[in-house]
């Protein structure tokens, strides 16, 4: 998609952080915007200050996690404009504490937002973005975490990595088609995610050390960068037809030592008589394309 402008876009998690400052530099692009959150007040007040700007902006409440809640969103939205550009982009922090004290809610809970949940918005639009026969655009939030992982949740950052993995599968899906995909891969970033991980948690407030973590986090992503900044690297992203997106360049070289420790262990084969798989015929069988066009 070379111009946002015109486009209509449905952003998940749209009434705070990068979700809301993606809609705004959409919005200064000349698109129109549905915010779908969770917290309907939070997408109405900021869809509101959006349109006294002379935006086209609607807010819908949308549980990420609720077949229904979408089935009941995407009927609004289709209303409101055929949406070309759908950015997955909700997402809560995980539980902290070793990881077989984990709570089995809070983890379901992570994965259900983070991860699942993208299933549930390709189902709601995506088919009808590849019928269209416009340039459409996808774009899903994973993290830096997902190629990096801090000493952080274990169920965020495994959350992060199925999203980075939805996100790699659904690129050669949609290699053929004119819907576009980007992967977002932020670091840390000064949004409200450790509070509304607080706000919406399934059991009962953090105690102990998981409180201390999250009050410590909190501070962390205080100093991070400006959620607006990001908005406009994903608009940018959309138009360019970038696939990564990455926004804080200061992880490369920690990707790099990930990559080189990975690239390092290969080594030969396990069974030397083998005449070594048949990459070509896996890709030919199953009809497709790997990374996207480039292999
Ligand atoms: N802030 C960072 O440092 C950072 C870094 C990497 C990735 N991310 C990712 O960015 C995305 C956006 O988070 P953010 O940092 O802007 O946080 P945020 O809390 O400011 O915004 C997230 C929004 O998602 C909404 N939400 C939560 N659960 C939902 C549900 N079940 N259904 C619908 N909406 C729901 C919240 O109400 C909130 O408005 C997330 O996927 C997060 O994991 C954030």
């Amino acid at each position: 998609m070379t111009d946002v402008a015109g486009k209509t876009a449905f952003i998940t998690g749209g009434a705070s952080g990068l979700g809301l400052a993606t809609a705004k530099a959409l919005v200064a692009k000349g698109a129109a915007v549905i915010l779908a959150d969770v917290d309907g007040d939070g997408a109405e007040a900021a869809a509101e200050l959006l349109r006294s700007d002379g935006a086209k902006a609607l807010a819908l409440q949308l549980d990420v996690t609720s077949e229904d809640s979408w089935a009941a969103a995407g009927a609004k939205a289709r209303e409101f404009g055929p949406v070309r550009i759908l950015f997955s982009n909700a997402g809560v922090g995980g539980g902290s504490g070793p990881f077989e004290e984990y709570d089995t809610e809070v983890w379901r809970w992570n994965y259900a937002v983070n991860a699942h949940a993208h299933l549930y918005a390709c189902r709601t639009f995506l088919a009808e973005m590849k019928a269209s026969g416009e340039a459409s655009h996808l774009v899903i939030t994973s993290s830096m975490v997902a190629i990096v992982p801090p000493p952080i949740s274990v169920a965020y950052i495994s959350s992060k990595y199925a999203t980075l993995g939805i996100a790699m599968a659904l690129r050669n899906e949609l290699a053929e088609t004119r819907v576009g995909i980007s992967v977002l891969m932020p670091g840390m970033s000064a949004t409200r995610i450790v509070e509304t991980t607080r706000e919406l948690r399934p059991v009962e407030v953090e105690v102990g050390k998981a409180a201390a973590t999250s009050q410590a986090m909190q501070g962390v992503l205080a100093g991070g960068m400006s959620p607006d900044k990001i908005g406009a690297r994903v608009v940018q992203a959309i138009e360019n037809g970038d696939y990564w997106i990455f926004t804080h360049p200061e992880w490369k070289k920690m990707a790099e030592l990930v990559t080189a420790d990975m690239l390092g262990a290969f080594g030969t084969s396990a069974d030397p008589e083998y005449r070594g798989d048949d990459i070509d015929g896996l890709i030919a069988a199953n009809g497709g394309r790997m990374f996207g066009a480039r292999i």
